[in-house]
């Protein structure tokens, strides 16, 4: 079986999710497409680089990633930094033949992904994979309910309301960490997190045309961090810390049209007390509802119209052995999967695109469109009127 050797720039929150992927891919998907060896971790903070590399068996440490890309040991790698560094990481790497699995956003502007993305198409013509990790969309229950949109059981789709709720910035001593600097971000919930949500409703419902959103900050300063490491508000910083602006979103809402002429509505917050990672997606079609929540995420909601009236309603279809990657997770029914569970199947079809040359679903291009939906809204929102997303 071949090698992949594997470079994981960042070794923050999503550098540890990687590496639970890449070392659990061989221990669920069996025979793997290929085996991914941990060959250098990376961090900008020498202690969190040398930290990474003992607790998840790395071989090797760096501190400056242009040594990770420059390695001819180095197959592929994991882009986990702030988004403002990703642009020039995953550029540098696409040139140098690795295949590029970078975090969401792609970037903090539209100009830095449509750079990535032309990039990205530049080294696909040598074989280079490029990846973008939305991995919401490979939840099995959102595959099944894509199962039963493209089988018909749902008729056309008329409506796909989303929100992504969470409530780790509602406490103002949460600290003003790279996420709330737009310099960094790009922007706060909306390219945070309304972007998975954005995915998912594309990946079920098709492009998106045209978009009116609203964005508020309601906590317009926070106290200052050491650090450039985002803690997600585990960490909250006393009265008398020093306290910077907040120039980025804490609430985004936005109306869309689809190309189909379906119709929806995408929320997103990091405010809302009692939602913790709240992503839910109800889609209305002419024939029938499915409905998703990620807190209780081995479970799909569907309601068909050809029911009989007396038996018409919601059942609870719990994901397992019968669905997407069930074969593989856990074969008892009623087992579950997890976050970790989850980052393994989006590694799983990293490693399985890089053997077989062919480009995933959430490739780069797949995420420019997502962004450019991102670009849409925050336009709108400065101009009050509804907005073209850009081809
Ligand atoms: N897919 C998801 O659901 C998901 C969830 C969380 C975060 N993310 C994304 O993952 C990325 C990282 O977020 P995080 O939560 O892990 O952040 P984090 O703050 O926990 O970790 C970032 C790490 O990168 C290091 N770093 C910063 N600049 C660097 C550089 N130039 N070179 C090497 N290391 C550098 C920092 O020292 C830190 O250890 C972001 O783009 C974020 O949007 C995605």
């Amino acid at each position: 079986m071949e090698n992949i050797n594997i470079g994981v720039i960042g070794a923050g929150f999503m550098g540890k999710a990687h590496v639970v992927g890449y070392s659990n891919t061989p221990k669920l998907f069996w025979p793997a497409p290929a085996m991914p060896v941990l060959k250098t971790v990376c961090d900008i903070v020498p202690e969190i680089a040398e930290d990474a590399k003992v607790r998840f068996g790395f071989e090797k440490s760096a501190t400056d990633w242009r040594d990770v890309i420059a390695d001819p040991e180095i197959n592929a790698v994991s882009i986990c930094t702030p988004n403002d560094s990703h642009a020039e990481i995953a550029i540098a790497a696409l040139k140098a033949g690795k295949h590029v699995l970078c975090e969401k956003p792609l970037s903090s502007s539209l100009e830095d992904t449509m750079a990535m993305a032309d990039a990205a198409r530049e080294a696909a013509a040598k074989g280079v994979i490029h990846m973008t990790a939305y991995q919401y969309r490979r939840i099995p229950a959102i595959a099944l309910a894509k199962r039963f949109i493209d089988e018909g059981k749902l008729g056309d789709i008329l409506n796909v309301r989303c929100t992504y709720l969470q409530s780790w910035s509602a406490d103002p001593s949460s600290p003003l960490s790279w996420r709330f600097q737009k310099d960094i971000a790009g922007a706060g919930t909306l390219g945070d997190i309304a972007t998975h949500v954005t995915d998912i409703a594309t990946y079920l419902a098709g492009d998106i045309d045209e978009v009116t959103g609203l964005l508020r900050t309601y906590i317009k300063e926070r106290p200052v961090q050491e650090g450039g490491v985002d803690l997600l508000g585990t960490v909250k910083l006393d009265d008398n810390a020093k306290k910077a602006p907040v120039d980025v979103d804490d609430e985004v809402s936005f109306l869309v049209k689809f190309a189909s002429g379906a119709i929806g509505s995408i929320e997103a917050t990091r405010n809302a007390w009692g939602r913790n990672n709240h992503i839910t997606i109800e889609l209305h079609g002419t024939k029938g509802t499915v409905a998703f929540n990620y807190e209780r995420l081995n479970e799909l909601q569907v309601c068909f119209a050809d029911d009989p009236d007396h038996f018409r309603g919601f059942k609870t279809v719990y994901t397992g052995p019968a669905h997407e990657h069930g074969d593989v997770t856990w074969n008892i029914p009623g087992m579950n999967i997890g976050y970790g569970e989850l980052k393994t199947i989006e590694i799983f079809d990293f490693v399985k695109a890089i053997t077989t040359g062919e480009q995933p679903s959430t490739n780069f291009e797949v995420a420019l469109r997502v962004e450019q939906v991102t670009a849409a809204v925050a336009r709108s929102a400065e101009s009050g009127q509804w907005t073209k997303v850009a081809a």
